[in-house]
């Protein structure tokens, strides 16, 4: 059956409806259908202009596609562990397009294990400035303005920057460049505009950007050319932050690919504070133990400090994910009808034999070099 323009239409009003509604799972599959239904006609499409901008269309509601699913995997359905998801109303969302998504996370820097020297610079550059301005304003240190947060995958960027959010009780705008750049969303000009906008009409507020290295331009074609334009309106923005000000106003961004970044967005009054959230360290590693595994049933002979020796290499994400895995063998079992029995040393241990760690020791270098030369 031809694909036609009338299907491809419903298909992607259904899922960007979900998108504005925060249901990232049913938007999913409605975009992807979207998507190769616009493959569909392009195929059929005879003027080659044409085609390649259906095919273009049909990458970017892909990628939406993808977005979904990394929203979804970070909480997106609930605004994180025990957050709260607070979407625009048709009173309030009068300046603020509904696909802007407003969080009020509920984490807490104690619930993050270890980065001792992350959590160290985070006070001194962005909590205490903003928790004692008075201080802040008679000794001349800033307040807000742009931080870049990198790191390998998992090892709780995304949870830091929730944690600021709520230290700080401010409004979390969560934003990713997928969709700001979106066509389909709206102008990116006017996207980044209204972003901004909603955040200073808040007391406080933290722009939340992950996956910030995806604002670069990867080609020189449509797509590019709005970036061109959006990545120096971003950082005007920022720029523009009033410092001074008892209003608290922070961008963050996270990447864990910060080579890929434009040199641009590091300059002074910009992305400017670059932490470097790394692996956890051993100490780091019983915490997060105890955090993901300490709170279940558990076998006398479960060790934590073999369990830390076992895991140098893992991630913080890795850590919660063995956990998880060994608790499920206990649990199988007993459903199978076995007596329920303790988690032990050995379901551990067999789970972290099959799983590697998700980070290798090249990426960390890579890492460490381009902290050492940047920070
Ligand atoms: N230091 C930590 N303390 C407690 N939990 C952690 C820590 N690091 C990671 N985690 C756990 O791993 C999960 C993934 O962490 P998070 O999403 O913050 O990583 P990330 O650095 O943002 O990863 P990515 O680069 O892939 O976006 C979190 O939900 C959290 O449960
Ligand atoms: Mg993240």
């Amino acid at each position: 059956m031809a694909a036609t323009f009338a299907t491809f239409k419903r298909l992607k009003d259904k899922g960007l409806a979900a998108v504005r509604q925060g249901d990232y799972v049913a938007a999913k599959p409605y975009l992807i259908q979207a998507a190769e239904c616009m493959i569909d006609i392009a195929e059929e499409s005879k003027d080659p202009g044409q085609r390649a901008e259906q095919e273009s269309y049909a990458r970017e509601l892909l990628e939406l596609a993808k977005d979904c699913d990394r929203r979804q995997a970070r909480g997106g359905g609930g605004g994180g562990p025990r957050g709260e998801r607070v979407r625009e109303d048709g009173d309030s969302g009068a300046k603020a397009q509904d696909w802007i998504v407003r969080e009020k996370p509920n984490v807490r820097f104690a619930d993050i294990a270890g980065l001792d020297d992350v959590k160290g610079e985070i006070n001194l550059k962005m909590l205490y400035p903003f928790q004692h301005p008075e201080l802040a304003q008679r000794y001349g240190i800033s307040v807000g303005g742009g931080v870049l947060l990198f790191g390998p995958p998992g090892t709780g960027k995304t949870m830091i920057a929730k944690a600021i959010a709520c230290e700080l009780d401010a409004t979390m705008f969560v934003i990713s460049p997928a969709q700001i750049m979106s066509k389909w969303v709206g102008e990116a000009e006017q996207n980044v505009k209204k972003l901004f906008d909603a955040a200073k009409d808040e007391k406080k507020s933290v722009i939340f950007m992950d996956e910030v290295e995806a604002l670069v331009p990867r080609r020189r074609d449509q797509q590019s050319t709005v970036m061109q334009r959006v990545v120096p309106q971003i950082l005007q923005e920022i720029e523009g932050f009033d410092r001074k000000a008892d209003r608290a106003l922070m961008f963050l961004g996270a990447t864990n690919e910060p080579w890929s970044l434009d040199p641009a967005m590091l300059r002074p009054g910009r992305l400017d504070a670059k932490i470097y959230v790394p692996l956890p360290d051993p100490e780091a590693r019983f915490k997060l133990f105890e955090i993901y595994l300490g709170k279940r049933p558990l076998a006398d002979d479960v060790d934590f400090a073999r369990l830390v020796e076992a895991t140098d290499g893992y991630s913080g994400a890795d850590i919660k994910a063995i956990a998880e895995r060994a608790a499920t063998r206990p649990f199988l079992e007993s459903v199978a009808g076995a007596e329920p029995r303790s988690i032990s040393m050995a379901d551990v241990l067999a789970v972290i034999a099959d799983v590697p760690p998700s980070v290798g020791p090249k990426d960390v270098a890579k890492f460490d070099r381009w902290a050492a030369e940047q920070c």
